[in-house]
């Protein structure tokens, strides 16, 4: 019999990655505020969501996920939402198109705020203070008044996640997702590249589907799928105060959700089956996505799974590996044959971003885009040969023209990284390279669909 979980039962177990507050009333004043908050998304909407990501499950559409590292309370403009929203929608509709798949669509937005360090404190020039852990926490200044964690942060975060999710919702079904738009999501700095001519093409083609459909005697304006689309929110579940906070009882189910975002992830650092934030994940009935590095053993990863998802539920668990360019061969296939032999029913999804991390020679956190092509040119490989689904990526990726990962079709190098290098956490996918990965994932899916067989990395020893 498991443990009865309450959505504070986290709170009696082992937990790490957690920030130090100084002032614990405040914290607890902060906590029980923000509890008396209307919740963000709704119970039913996150019910949909793992509908649809059961669908991915059984390999009937694919899971697109995608945003920041991690947010930042500085770069909250709309013009930011609204150039990222236009990034992901071509992304997902050079996929849905071109891949010839259905698209869920889960940015990793309104709520990304948080960020588990490797290290408690940083030392600089003799000083040490406590590391920046996110907006949400601390500031990023290297001062002690601003890496000081101060509780009031949260609740700027809940607004700022509050207004982004209104515009990405007033966005999504408004008007500006509709298909008819299509040739409008191209952004102006990405024009004249090869990205663009062939985005455009692919655009052109759409338009072209519409106005066949359209003298067939079909009438779009009866289909409001047509017009509009369903973007769901998604955020590491990492600072468990906020997130009990925002923990409510579904009045039409009487079951706890997580009301911060549609889905939560647990990451790498923190998915030990006896610590808080499993604890906490299990008990709430969102779709949960998993990290899965290569630390991660395959019988630790089943026990994760039955404790995480007991019932099998279809669409509850998404295992995202992140393993990096030259790991993924050798420890996704031993993860897939575990979970396939106990009937074990998952998203697999791949992060090709974190463990493709490496520090330049001018200093830089940078991540070399043949890297990130790779890892997920070998994910789809390693499915195709398990007989298993490859069914989503998981990104960090902005819409801006940013100077954060190497190389792609303008060839960024070492030294073009200080021009426009933005980013709070982790080096991020810029527009152009966001779409180049668009459509080599649409060729591979293209495959998957038909059945091809994709060639396989050579560590995988298959
Ligand atoms: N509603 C469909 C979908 O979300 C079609 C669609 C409308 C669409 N606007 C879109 C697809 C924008 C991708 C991008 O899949
Ligand atoms: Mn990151």
């Amino acid at each position: 019999m498991p443990e009865r979980w309450t959505p504070d039962s986290w709170r009696g177990k082992p937990v790490v990655q957690v920030p130090d507050y100084p002032d614990k009333a405040a914290l607890a004043a902060v906590e029980k505020q923000l509890s008396t908050f209307p919740p963000l998304v709704f119970a039913g909407e996150a019910r949909n969501l793992k509908k649809a990501l059961a669908r991915v499950a059984a390999g009937q559409a694919f899971l697109l996920q995608g945003g920041d590292c991690a947010e930042s309370f500085a770069e909250h403009g709309p013009n930011n939402i609204r150039d990222f929203f236009r990034v992901f929608l071509q992304m997902a509709v050079v996929l849905t198109f071109a891949g010839g798949s259905p698209v869920v669509k889960v940015g990793r937005i309104a709520g990304q705020f948080a960020k588990p360090r490797s290290s408690p404190t940083e030392k600089r020039d003799g000083i040490e203070l406590p590391s920046y852990r996110g907006d949400i926490v601390n500031g990023i200044e290297f001062t002690a008044e601003a890496r000081t964690p101060d509780p009031r942060r949260m609740v700027e975060a809940y607004r700022q996640a509050a207004a982004t999710l209104n515009l990405l919702r007033a966005f999504a079904h408004g008007g500006y997702a509709n298909l008819a738009s299509v040739h409008q999501w191209m952004l102006g700095f990405v024009k004249d590249s090869p990205q663009s001519r062939r985005y455009m093409e692919l655009a052109d083609r759409i338009s072209e589907t519409l106005v066949f459909m359209r003298a067939c005697g079909l009438d779009l304006e009866s289909h409001p799928e047509l017009r509009s689309t369903d973007v769901y929110t998604s955020h590491e579940a990492l600072l468990l105060g906020f997130e009990e906070a925002m923990t409510r009882i579904d009045s039409t189910s009487g079951d706890w959700y997580a009301t911060s975002g549609h889905m939560v992830w647990i990451g790498d650092r923190t998915r030990q089956p006896d610590h808080a934030h499993i604890e906490y994940c299990r008990g709430i009935r969102n779709p949960i996505g998993l990290k899965c590095g290569p630390s991660l053993k395959a019988d630790e990863l089943l026990r994760l799974i039955d404790i995480l998802n007991p019932d099998n539920e279809p669409g509850r668990l998404t295992l995202i590996g992140r393993f990096g360019s030259d790991k993924v061969g050798e420890h996704l296939p031993a993860f897939v044959r575990a979970v396939k032999r106990e009937g074990r029913t998952v998203v697999w999804s791949c992060d090709p971003m974190h463990g493709n991390t490496i520090t330049s020679a001018s200093g830089y956190k940078t991540r070399p885009f043949d890297r990130i092509l790779s890892e997920v040119k070998d994910f789809f490989a390693i499915h195709a040969a398990e007989g298993t689904y490859a069914g989503g990526v998981h990104l960090e990726m902005t819409g801006q023209n940013v100077t954060e990962c190497t190389g792609g079709a303008r060839a960024i190098t070492d030294a073009d990284l200080n021009n426009r290098y933005h980013t709070f956490c982790d080096p991020r996918l810029n527009a152009e390279q966001s779409i180049d990965l668009a459509f080599l994932l649409a060729e591979l899916l293209k495959k998957e669909r038909a059945g091809q067989a994709v060639p396989l990395p050579a560590a995988a020893g298959l």
